[in-house]
């Protein structure tokens, strides 16, 4: 099978570390997101995010093996996530992807995604 994966046809692994290092430079200084993260350093953060992204756009399975199924909707539980936690970390995601500066498709297809999975892990009542 010589599919091209989308992980391969947006760069690869160099592509998934600048995108999550420019995320995690945007949480570093977010005063609502920054305060969520458990650990003081985000480095642990940051890389099962990129292993994470890696995996799920077709790249090596190493988040798997490392954490075993995602369920990211579950390990989101303890962190409370409302619509103003979703919109600040689209906000970091969409600085980010834009900075890889993608050809359009690509783009389009990554934002639509990270949109649709931060809805989906907003686990309180919406307030609007
Ligand atoms: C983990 C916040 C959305 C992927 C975490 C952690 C926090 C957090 C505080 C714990 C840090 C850690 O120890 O790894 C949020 C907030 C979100 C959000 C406020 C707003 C909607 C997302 C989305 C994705 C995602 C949309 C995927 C596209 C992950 C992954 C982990 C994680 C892969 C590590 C899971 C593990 O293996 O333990 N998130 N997150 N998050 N998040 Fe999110």
């Amino acid at each position: 099978d010589d599919k091209v994966t989308f992980y391969e046809a947006v760069g690869g692994e160099e592509t998934f570390t600048r995108l999550v290092r420019r995320f995690y430079e945007g949480v570093a200084t977010d005063p609502v997101l920054r305060p969520m993260y458990p650990e003081e350093d985000l480095g642990p953060a940051e890389e099962r995010l990129r292993l994470f992204l890696v995996q799920y756009w077709g790249g090596p399975r190493t988040y798997s093996e490392r954490r075993g199924h995602p369920r990211l909707r579950m390990r989101h539980f303890p962190f409370r996530i409302g619509g103003e936690e979703r919109d600040r970390w689209l906000a970091h995601m969409r600085a980010a992807i834009d900075d890889l500066a993608l050809p359009p498709e690509a783009e389009r297809m990554m934002w639509d995604y990270m949109v649709h999975a931060a809805h989906s892990m907003v686990n309180v009542p919406e307030e609007t």
